[in-house]
């Protein structure tokens, strides 16, 4: 059950192409919603300049070619050469009968293609912040729309596991000793363990010095230093666990794939590009210097592969990745959910890798660059005291002021049920607030605005849902008959019209990853029915319409449930 956009789009061109011959086959049918009709075609503006005939003309002649005999009612010539279609009830009651028998709600099932997203990437023995909370949710989101559509879809949580910091950090575990408080508050309170390391480290000479020969012994593969470094990272991933555990997010420790995950490539990598003569050294480095990347006053920007002490970084990493992906994990597209400021680095990596051969022309690496998340001050999220926020403590804060919310707007619910309500509301504002905003510009993190009854928050279409399962509670029991469906009047034409693009919005955000899109179309969704609900009497109407009532409303449900499932957002039973 095509959307009507859908549905019209063709009949429009081949009317287009009807009227002038195929060398106009390529107009685009512009096809708008229109406040004088369900959707406006403007394709005879620019048709007519490429014609040079009056536009009026134009569209009068795409009209007289146009056979939209089933699908539409009025076909109507407006203003300076708009085409206004008007759908007809029939056509949008059979569309929306043909929707109730699909079970997927009008979500295409698309050809599968193998996708990697590399995605919340948080470090080691660090606290995550809200920069890694917005990666981490933002791609979840995407791993889940595009496995629906039928992808299939590989998982890659690059953490921070290896590199120099491990030295502090491991000497640390051995002076306050293995197994003891002060090492396992690694699993709640990351940053406490680090910060100590790093004080000691800054004060202490003697333990620097352990420090530096530390990640020497780990690079070399010292197995004590191995077991250690291991020890480190068990403990923090019980604390990434935790978290994703807390968001309901989908990562596992099976997509783990961290930086430490590529040491047995790094080596190779430096010699094919030095193979290759893609990578020379300068100052003592191995660099890839790249055509188009010039840094201030024009020097040519290196890309440092192997640094002048034999160490390899970040970079290097990031190369193995994309060899990993294409080579081992097959990936037709591969995603990289990362903070914005990384630009600079994916696209040199990806020059590098294309020259390399790493990277066919055939896959298409993408940045779904992600933006900072700001306090009321407007400046990065912090503590008052300004130390960087606790990532779990945020999320406490979320639930307390859900819960608080809750208290106030729903007192005559248990407390039972308030108790059960606030994670569900809490978590799904923080999510909610994050993907629905470009992913790549910057909000403010402001919770009591996002736990909000009113306007475009996650709480609002939870409500808006439970709403519509209170209704077939009362309903009892719904007896849907074949030809259901009967559109008569405007809100019920509006909330159709809504529930058919459902399939080609989850569709689109497949294409450019920009789940706020989805964010806008629920709530629109949500409105839509709002108005409906209100106009449009459901359990009092006579049978006939009442059924066909239900049958939206119950198409309605689907939509935002399902939708909210895609976002990874709860939709509680009551609200
Ligand atoms: N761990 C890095 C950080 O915290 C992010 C890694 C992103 N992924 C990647 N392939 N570079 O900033």
């Amino acid at each position: 059950m095509p959307s009507a956009h859908a549905t019209l789009a063709p009949l429009v061109s081949a009317a287009i192409d009807n009227a002038f011959g195929p060398e106009y086959r390529d107009a685009d049918p512009v096809l708008r919603p229109s406040q004088f009709a369900d959707l406006q075609s403007n394709a005879a503006l620019p048709l007519a300049k490429r014609l040079g005939m009056p536009p009026r003309e134009v569209a009068q002649r795409i009209v007289e070619a146009l056979d939209v005999r089933d699908v539409c009612d009025e076909v109507e010539i407006s203003g300076p050469g708009f085409i206004n279609l008007t759908l007809s009830d029939a056509w949008l009651g059979s569309a929306v009968d043909a929707l109730v028998a699909d079970p997927r709600r009008g979500v295409p099932q698309e050809a599968p293609e193998r996708i990697v997203i590399d995605y919340s990437a948080p470090n080691v023995a660090k606290e995550m912040h809200v920069g890694h909370l917005r990666t981490t949710v933002v791609g979840d989101a995407l791993a889940r729309i595009l496995e629906h559509l039928g992808h299939t879809v590989t998982r890659q949580n690059h953490i921070g596991d290896w590199g120099t910091p491990f030295g502090m950090l491991i000497e640390h575990l051995l002076d306050v000793g293995e197994g003891s408080d002060e090492a396992l508050v690694v699993e709640t309170d990351p940053n406490s363990f680090y910060q100590a390391a790093r004080r000691k480290f800054d004060s202490d000479e003697a333990f620097a010095a352990r420090a530096r020969s530390r990640v020497v012994a780990l690079q070399g593969g010292d197995q004590d230093t191995l077991r250690l470094w291991g020890e480190l990272l068990d403990l923090s991933k019980h604390y990434f666990n935790a978290i994703y555990t807390r968001l309901g997010v989908s990562l596992t420790d099976a997509d783990l794939a961290g930086e430490s995950s590529y040491n047995g490539d790094l080596a190779r990598v430096c010699d094919e590009l030095t193979d290759a003569g893609i990578a020379t050294v300068s100052d003592g480095a191995l660099c890839v210097f790249l055509d188009g990347f010039r840094g201030r006053e024009g020097k040519p920007l290196p890309l440092i592969v192997r640094k002048s002490d034999g160490g390899y970084g970040y970079a290097t990493t990031d190369l193995a990745t994309v060899r990993h992906r294409v080579r081992d994990l097959y990936a037709d597209r591969i995603f990289y959910v990362i903070g914005a400021p990384q630009s600079l680095h994916l696209e040199m990596v990806w020059a590098t890798a294309r020259k390399a051969g790493w990277l066919p022309d055939s896959v298409e690496p993408v940045h779904v660059k992600i933006g900072n998340v700001l306090g009321k001050d407007r400046r990065i999220l912090k503590t008052r005291s300004g130390a960087p926020l606790r990532l779990m403590a945020l999320l406490d804060e979320a639930v307390a002021t859900a819960r608080a919310a809750i208290d106030a707007d729903r007192p005559g619910l248990s407390e039972e049920d308030r108790e059960a309500l606030a994670p569900q509301v809490g978590i799904g504002a923080v999510k909610y607030a994050d993907l629905s905003v470009a992913h790549d510009s910057e909000y403010v993190f402001d919770l009591d605005r996002m736990v909000a009854l009113n306007g475009n928050t996650s709480r609002y279409l939870q409500y808006a849902v439970a709403r519509t399962r209170s209704i077939f509670r009362n309903a009892g029991e719904v007896v849907v008959g074949e030809k259901a469906t009967t559109i008569t009047q405007p809100e019920e034409r509006a909330l159709a019209l809504a529930l058919l693009d459902f399939g080609d919005v989850v569709s689109e955000v497949g294409q450019v990853l920009e789940p706020h899109r989805l964010c806008t179309y629920l709530f629109d969704l949500a409105q839509t029915y709002s108005v409906f609900y209100e106009e449009c009497p459901i359990l009092r109407a006579e049978p006939q319409v009442r059924a066909s009532r239900l049958v939206l409303t119950g198409l309605t449900r689907d939509a935002l449930a399902l939708g909210l499932e895609l976002l990874g957002i709860d939709t509680p039973e009551t609200m």
